[in-house]
């Protein structure tokens, strides 16, 4: 496996990989990785001759800077982690890399990208969709894989991509949310947790499956308010938001039947610094 911290080295890399008739898979991350990401790459390998994992803390996507700060930096682990899924490249460029100059584009997709993270974390979005566009402009991979987990971010993507005019180019392949044995869902800010903050966290994926079973002979607004009330009841945990929606375009349901694709998206405050957690789950039987 090959480790680029230059743009150019991997265009030129690349470019050979092409001239041997082989298909390009990038898998997006910031690093800090875990099963979840694995999961993405071993699709990827899978699936392309070559797959690219792009490790890179992007900073115009944080608009809190002690997330930033916080967020745990591992890459020597990671790189270990990707040789072992099967990745033949790491790409992890410098900040001064990836912004040679500040990135001054303004990217909005409204409605999937205003609402939930969109509406609670202002910038969010703009900096996911900086960094996207020029990891696919870099790499013009034939596929890019991103996680269920992050269902909002799909959403935003797929948008992106048909805007940039990369909807014939790259394929985006959605990839199922990994879970720890407890239900918790997989991310690289659990590390920050503390042990009694870790105890209580899968209280949000055990009021979210519960309540699949509640909606049957219950109304959104009352699933909701159950959700909510259960995960508040925990010490240490408070919701942020519950929203109960269409998976594609995430505006609010009022009632089961007004979408086939109703989906619920939590984001919740664990602990004292607190850490924020986000999961979902979905009310439509496939
Ligand atoms: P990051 O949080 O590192 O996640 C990288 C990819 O891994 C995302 O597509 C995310 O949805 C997926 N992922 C994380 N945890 C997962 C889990 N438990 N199960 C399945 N997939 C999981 O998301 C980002 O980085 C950034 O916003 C990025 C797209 C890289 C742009 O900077």
């Amino acid at each position: 496996m090959k480790v680029f911290t230059s743009i150019v080295d991997l265009q030129n890399e690349l470019f050979q990989v092409r001239h041997e008739g082989k298909e390009v898979g990038l898998v997006p991350t910031m690093g800090a990785l875990h099963e979840g990401h694995a999961s993405l790459i071993k699709r990827s390998v899978k699936d392309n001759g070559a797959t690219v994992v792009s490790v890179f803390l992007n900073p115009t996507q944080f608009n809190d800077p002690g997330d930033l700060e916080r967020y745990p930096r591992t890459l020597d682990a990671d790189c270990k982690l990707c040789e072992e899924c099967g990745a033949q490249y790491v790409f992890a460029p410098s900040v001064k890399e990836m912004y040679p100059t500040p990135d001054t584009r303004h990217f909005e997709f409204p409605p999937q990208s205003t609402v939930m993270e969109g509406a609670k974390r202002p910038g969010h979005f703009n900096g996911v969709c900086q960094v996207v566009s020029r990891l696919f402009y870099i790499v013009k991979p034939n596929r890019a894989y991103f996680g269920e987990k992050d269902w909002q971010q799909i959403a935003v993507v797929k948008r992106l991509v048909s805007y940039i005019g990369y909807d014939k180019i790259t394929k985006i392949v959605e990839c199922p949310i990994v879970r720890d044995a407890d239900g918790l869902a997989k991310s690289s800010r659990n590390t920050l947790l503390a042990p009694d903050e870790r105890a209580i966290a899968p209280h949000i994926y055990e009021a979210l499956k519960k309540s699949v079973d509640y909606a049957k002979s219950h109304t959104v607004k009352e699933t909701h308010d159950k959700v909510v009330a259960d995960i508040n009841a925990i010490d240490g945990l408070e919701v942020e938001y519950f929203e109960i929606v269409d998976g594609n375009t995430l505006l609010d349901v009022s009632n089961w039947d007004d979408s086939n694709y109703v989906v619920g998206c939590i984001t919740v405050y664990c602990g004292k610094t607190p850490i924020r957690l986000i999961d979902h789950i979905s009310y439509t039987s496939s």
